[in-house]
């Protein structure tokens, strides 16, 4: 947090929206969009009033918006219910039988599932939550591969006023205790497991390891997706097709006030301990739903397609409850983007014909690293528009993307957004917006962000500083469950009633945003948040270990990459095989997602007079191999001679 953020970028580029693009678009021009912007901002009440009325409300709200700092209610004492909005909604129409879900598994199974059979779907399954004890409030875990399953155990939860918490497939079974502990969940779905480049993760033997360690599940539901042989325990185990026989697809939706939960997604903050974000109903409706609008400019016909998994919240909002609000056909993928081939996710384009495709830079940047000959093998013509998000991309990787995938005449919306932000919060409007390459341009409607100072000033044109959110907004986190304390600290104390993003950034003279990426522990590995201390506490807990550094350094490929810097225990000497057994270890902790990319064992590590480990230096050692930065406040000078001798 000391210090100085500095920019780099230096992008002069400029594209506008084609004119057949901005003619169709809900958004046709910058002045319709600073027309809008500007009357959100002056009244966001009224605002977001007029979105809400385009859903279904058994009760309408008495007020807009009450806000005592941090805590926050949007429409309140509404009624709405989430499941509802997303199906029933749809089932007075034609879009009964349009397609809600279109599915593709990894070894090439496919399924369509029309609006009609997905709510059946969801009213037998919220009937066999009901039937396994689980009511309103209480916590269900989702361990699931990408299937259609997973959004019908979502939307059944939200049916009954269940609180989902979904924990993505690559975690492994002490990720899933502490998450499921920390919920208290009492149910957990699962399925017996999933295909992930062609090798099957094995996600029920995973839960049964977790099992003795979670003593508040009572029921395990798993999904057949394999042939696989997986032990059920007697009483606690059932089969998810046998269970949905025995129960019949009427279940009224609940009507839920709108403050009340939807999920918890765990994420990793700057302890080791994971953050459960909280969301509630009526805010994170109405905004998934109008940022899918605008933003994805969705149109009745479209067929769209986000490639993140329901484990991570851009699937939460923008696979399963932002395009199914909006009446909207989803595409769902369950494996790896180069299996069998470096060209899958093209193939599927063109098998599909999908016209809005949004992914991740990481991805970008590992088809470049492929291979243009990839893409060139597909027409990839029916897209019409392109999107990005979770970490900053940069320029030549958009540009590729513009070029090769968008063939140069579609829009890039690169958006920026969190967690705990909900939904969509700094973006272009694809038929709006000029773009430039690495920016994410700026706010959606009723958002004030701002670039601070650490004393709290704006900063001037260009000048680097702390992204700050300055108006509570529909889709926000509540809390953090269970934490309402670490909610304050974490995310309202740097400046007090504004919301802290951990994000650096600039704006320029077109008050347009530059994300430079987080300011505080956390490193953006391939789009996934890792804490630095999460990964450090996995590493302390093996009995080798005596202490342990984790920090981020630049990596082409992965956005960073993770470098731990690990002393050992005194009766242990540093070894190759040992280096692999702590890798191994994380995974074994974590889950390959916090794989240490390297490990240095290392006599001793920097600190401060007071003990605090000097993190900036090893970030420097880990990046450049020397030190350059100020090192007064250092205790043993000596340290750095060993930490540059033990380089690899
Ligand atoms: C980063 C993902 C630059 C940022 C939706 C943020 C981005 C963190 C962008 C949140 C973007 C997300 N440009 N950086 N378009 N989108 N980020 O919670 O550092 O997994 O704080 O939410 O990703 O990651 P999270």
């Amino acid at each position: 947090m000391e210090q100085k953020i500095t920019s780099l970028s230096k992008e002069k580029r400029v594209f506008h929206p084609k004119e057949p693009f901005s003619r169709r678009a809900h958004i046709k021009s910058m002045a319709q969009y600073k027309k809008m912007y500007n009357e959100s901002i002056k009244n966001p009440e009224k605002f977001w009033a007029k979105a809400a009325e385009e859903l279904y409300w058994f009760r309408r709200w008495k007020e807009v918006l009450k806000w005592k700092p941090p805590h926050a209610q949007w429409f309140v004492k509404g009624k709405l219910n989430m499941s509802y909005n997303c199906l029933d909604r749809h089932l007075g129409s034609w879009r009964r039988n349009k397609a809600a879900i279109i599915w593709e598994g990894e070894n090439g199974d496919t399924a369509t599932w029309t609006y009609q059979q997905l709510h059946s779907q969801v009213c037998k399954f919220a009937n066999v939550l009901k039937m396994l004890g689980i009511q309103k409030g209480d916590r269900v875990c989702i361990y699931m591969p990408m299937i259609p399953e997973i959004a019908v155990a979502m939307l059944a939860c939200a049916r009954i006023g269940a609180v989902h918490s979904i924990i993505f497939g690559g975690f492994s079974s002490s990720a899933l205790v502490d998450r499921i502990n920390d919920a208290q969940a009492k149910l957990v779905v699962t399925a017996d497991g999933a295909y992930r480049r062609g090798t099957i993760v094995k996600l029920k033997e995973n839960v049964d390891n977790a099992m003795a360690d979670c003593p508040t599940v009572e029921n395990v539901v798993v999904v057949k997706r394999l042939e696989q042989e997986v032990i059920m325990h007697y009483g606690r185990d059932h089969w998810y097709d046998e269970l949905m026989h025995s129960v019949d697809d009427v279940c009224p939706a609940e009507q839920l006030d709108s403050e009340h939960p939807l999920y918890i997604l765990y994420t990793s903050g700057t302890t080791g301990k994971p953050k459960g974000i909280l969301h509630t109903t009526g805010g994170y409706t109405v905004m998934t739903y109008l940022t899918t609008k605008y933003v994805f400019d969705i149109k009745e016909e479209d067929i769209y397609w986000c490639t993140a998994d329901a484990g991570w919240v851009t699937g939460h909002s923008y696979v399963v409850y932002g395009p199914l609000l909006n009446g909207a056909t989803t595409v769902m993928y369950e494996g790896a983007p180069n299996y069998p081939d470096p060209d899958r996710f093209w193939k599927i384009i063109d098998k599909y014909k999908i016209n809005v495709f949004y992914t991740a830079p990481t991805a970008i940047r590992a088809f470049i690293k492929w291979g243009e000959e990839w893409p060139r093998k597909h027409k990839l013509d029916t897209l019409r528009l392109l999107g990005t998000v979770g970490e900053p991309i940069n320029p030549e990787a958009w540009m590729w993307y513009y070029k090769v995938i968008g063939k140069g005449k579609c829009p890039i919306v690169d958006t920026w957004w969190q967690t705990e932000t909900g939904a969509i919060m700094i973006t272009p409007i694809p038929g709006a917006t000029p773009t430039k390459p690495g920016t994410v341009t700026l706010p959606f409607f009723g958002i004030v962000p701002e670039v601070m100072t650490k004393e709290g000033k704006k900063c001037k044109v260009n000048e680097g500083g702390y992204l700050v959110i300055t108006k509570p907004w529909p889709a926000m986190l509540r809390t953090i469950y269970k934490d309402d304390h670490r909610y304050q600290r974490q995310y309202w104390s740097e400046y007090p009633g504004i919301y802290f993003t951990g994000d650096g950034a600039r704006k320029d003279k077109d008050g347009y945003f530059w994300i430079m990426g987080r300011v505080d522990d956390v490193i953006n590995v391939s789009g996934h948040r890792i804490g630095t201390a999460e990964v450090e506490s996995a590493l302390v807990a093996h009995a080798k270990v005596a202490e342990s550094a984790v920090v981020g350094r630049p990596d082409d490929l992965k956005g960073s990459a993770i470098c731990a810097f690990v002393t050992l225990e005194g009766k242990y000497a540093p070894s190759e095989e040992l280096k692999a057994e702590l890798k191994e270890w994380v995974v074994k902790q974590i889950g390959a997602l916090a794989r240490p990319d390297e490990i240095r064992l290392t006599e001793a590590l920097p600190k401060t007079r007071s003990g605090k480990i000097m993190r900036r230096l090893l970030r420097e050692i880990a990046t450049q191999g020397i030190v350059t930065g100020d090192t007064t406040t250092l205790e043993d000078f000596s340290v750095l001679e060993t930490l540059r001798d033990e380089e690899e």
